[in-house]
């Protein structure tokens, strides 16, 4: 029986990392199609029968159950990398101190940074191959690592990465009974220089921080390396594994 065609699938192309790794999974040449999906078509996404686009808010059920009818349509699902997240924005500045800690703000982060991926993986882990390895992977954040937090602050964002994490790892326990060869983690992009980072980077010659590019580099090899024993991991860009 022929092998169904090969299909990795970006959520968040809007975003810095969410564009980058489209083009870096596109640039491997290994699949037959890289898809992207955000809540609008980004400006620049090529229209090419190679690159199809879809319109999906994470946070919409209709919207993901739409987007698996047509993905399942195009082939079996090798690569799913969710890259979309939140840590600012209107009405949402992370958090310096206890008094900060607001109720709509941590329900905003806990639904973009957690329950979203989450539903990405209900409607999408189903598509993955049976017959041969595949990587399902959740942008987190190192400052989701709680034994990791010496600084503190930061609440909402720490806690909803955190979150996360939890929802791979037991995402990860149900996926490998079905899915033996198939792999979900948590990854650490390091810092990137995109609109998320964009307030809290230094500039200048202090500046260690990967462009997209660098970082969606260093991301597609380290999920091209994954075993199945990495299944429900937390690994930073390096292919180092963080601490929960
Ligand atoms: N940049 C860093 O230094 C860094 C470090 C550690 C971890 N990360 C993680 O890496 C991931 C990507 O971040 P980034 O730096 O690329 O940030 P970014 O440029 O701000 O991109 C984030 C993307 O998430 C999308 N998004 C937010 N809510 C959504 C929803 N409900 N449905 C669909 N898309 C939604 C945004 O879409 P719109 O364009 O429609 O708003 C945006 O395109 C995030 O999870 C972030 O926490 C980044």
């Amino acid at each position: 029986m022929a092998e169904s065609p090969s299909i990795a699938v970006v959520l968040g192309v809007g975003g810095g990392l969410g564009d980058a790794l489209a083009k870096a999974l596109g640039a491997q040449g290994r699949y037959d199609q890289v898809v992207g999906l955000a809540r609008r078509r980004p400006e620049g996404w090529p229209d090419s029968p190679d690159r199809p686009f879809i319109e999906a808010d994470i946070l919409n059920e209709e919207d993901l159950t739409a987007a698996a009818r047509g993905l399942r349509a195009l082939g079996s699902l090798d690569r799913v990398v969710v890259a979309t997240g939140v840590l600012h924005g209107p009405g949402v500045a992370p958090e310096k101190s206890m008094r900060a800690l607001d109720a709509t703000t941590l329900a905003q982060l806990f639904a973009v940074n957690a329950v979203g991926p989450a539903l990405v993986a209900k409607h999408l882990l189903p598509l993955t191959p049976k017959d041969r390895p595949s990587v399902f992977a959740a942008l987190s954040a190192r400052v989701g690592s709680i034994s990791d937090n010496r600084l503190g602050g930061w609440y909402g964002y720490r806690a909803s990465k955190a979150a996360l994490n939890m929802l791979v790892a037991t995402l990860a326990i149900e996926h490998r009974r079905t899915r033996p060869l198939g792999v979900c983690v948590a990854l650490h992009p390091g810092t990137v220089q995109t609109d998320l980072s964009a307030p809290f980077r230094k500039g200048g010659a202090d500046d260690t921080t990967f462009t997209p590019a660098r970082s969606a580099q260093a991301l597609v090899r380290l999920m091209d390396d994954l075993k199945v024993d990495d299944n429900g991991g937390f690994f930073a860009w390096d292919g180092s594994r963080i601490g929960w």
